[in-house]
């Protein structure tokens, strides 16, 4: 441990004398040997929280979307003011994930709840609306990763309970679904089980699908077909384990221009490149935090890695050690592009659509549930500064559904 918190403290020099590099090379300073202005640069970009993750790139508004898990909160950064807003939903939150057709709704994960709120990212918060609850058999069970594929569904994953203490985690409980417009209120199960459902990409010919399980320590690779929105053919793409010079576990993923996959690692205090074609570690990245938690190409030119990390899992003396850990980082200088970033098409507004209504109105004659409840069981708390939503209970009407379908 003392080994990993020395090492640790060298990437955070390290980083440190990459800026103190950048001010030399500014102001004309003689140097007695040639410092390599070349490579990344990491600077914190927002205050810490106790664990920022799922970052996403609305190149449409230049933010950068993220959350912190368990206080419930969806944070903007806006790249052109510098500025940080968020707002408070009641559960854990994550991800969060732009719709395509209305760039001030914002699909979030909250518990195992997918809701649409209607956010700009600055101002307050508007209407609200489940729009489904997954994974019935699973209680305890609460949304991880998700991201928009380039048709606009949703793909997005679940994670057992984990023990806040002991960090033990109630197993196979994880499911990765996909949704889709139509398949909203029984979104399809494609991969199960799974333990903790975390990153996710597509390559730039969008035939080819990499998905993150954490506790494998691998990348799995899956034929893609965007038509249909199918998977196949499961493979090791990445098996970290391999890499003997790291530690950590991959959390967050995202890919560049050339094919690479770009991978966080928890407990790892990196982002490291690898080629999934053939495995190959190309670059190490160090983070001034131990916990990194995910990665997303951003900027105007898609050319700034943004980084999340955490500060929840360190003891006191490792805060000293890591003290930015919690904050979101930028990584420039990399000479890599991002993949455009994919919106969610599920809906267009946080109304009720047609489908629900018709669904409602069938479940109102076989279970009868009050429809106005259904459209209100996210209600904010106006009495704050910082916004609240409640969520309330599973509607008995979807609880009834999903208990159909686990039958069936
Ligand atoms: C380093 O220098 C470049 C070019 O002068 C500048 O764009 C960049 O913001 C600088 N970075 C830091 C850390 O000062
Ligand atoms: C989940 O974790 C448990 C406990 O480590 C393990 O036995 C199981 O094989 C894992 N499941 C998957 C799908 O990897």
């Amino acid at each position: 441990m003392l080994r990993f918190v020395l090492l640790m403290s060298f990437f955070f020099s390290f980083c440190l004398s990459v800026k103190s590099q950048n001010i030399s090379k500014d102001s004309h300073a003689a140097l007695s040997s040639t410092p390599n202005f070349d490579s990344p640069s990491v600077y914190q970009v927002t205050q810490p929280v106790d664990h920022s993750e799922g970052p996403m790139w609305d190149g449409r508004k230049n933010i950068l979307y993220y959350v912190d898990i368990h206080s419930g909160r969806v944070l903007s950064y806006n790249y052109n003011t510098k500025k940080v807003n968020f707002i408070t939903l009641k559960g854990a939150v994550t991800p969060v994930i732009p719709a395509k057709n209305n760039e001030n709704i914002l699909l979030v994960g909250l518990d195992r709840s997918l809701v649409a709120l209607e956010w700009d990212g600055e101002n307050e918060l508007g209407t609200q609306r489940t729009l489904t609850t997954v994974s019935q058999q699973f209680p305890q069970s609460r949304f991880n990763d998700g991201k928009a594929d380039k048709r606009g569904r949703v793909w997005i994953g679940t994670m057992g309970h984990e023990n806040a203490q002991t960090r033990s985690l109630d197993s196979n409980q994880g499911i990765l679904y996909k949704m889709t417009r139509d398949s909203l209120i029984r979104p399809r199960v494609e991969v199960a089980p799974v333990n903790i459902s975390n990153g996710l990409s597509w390559n730039k010919a969008n035939n080819k699908m990499y998905y993150i399980d954490t506790p494998t320590r691998k990348v799995m690779e899956y034929d893609y077909d965007d038509e249909k929105g199918e998977i196949s053919n499961p493979r090791i793409a990445v098996d970290i384990t391999k890499y003997t010079t790291l530690t950590g576990n991959p959390d967050g993923m995202t890919i560049d221009q050339d094919d690479n996959l770009w991978i966080a690692l928890y407990s790892g205090g990196s982002v490291i490149r690898v080629n999934p074609k053939n495995g190959q570690l190309l670059q190490v990245v160090p983070i001034p935090a131990r916990d990194v938690t995910s990665v997303m190409w951003g900027g105007p030119n898609l050319d700034i890695l943004f980084v999340t990390t955490s500060r929840l899992h360190l003891t006191e003396n490792e805060r000293k050690v890591f003290p930015a850990a919690g904050s979101v980082f930028a990584v420039t200088n990399l000479k890599r592009k991002g993949t455009q970033t994919y919106y969610a098409d599920l809906v267009d507004s946080v109304r009720r659509s047609n489908l629900i209504d018709a669904i409602l109105q069938n479940t109102n004659e076989l279970f009868a549930p009050a429809p106005e409840d259904v459209n209100n069981y996210l209600t904010v708390d106006n009495s704050q500064k910082k916004r609240t939503v409640e969520k309330e209970d599973v509607p008995f009407w979807m609880a009834m559904i999903n208990t159909i379908r686990s039958i069936f």
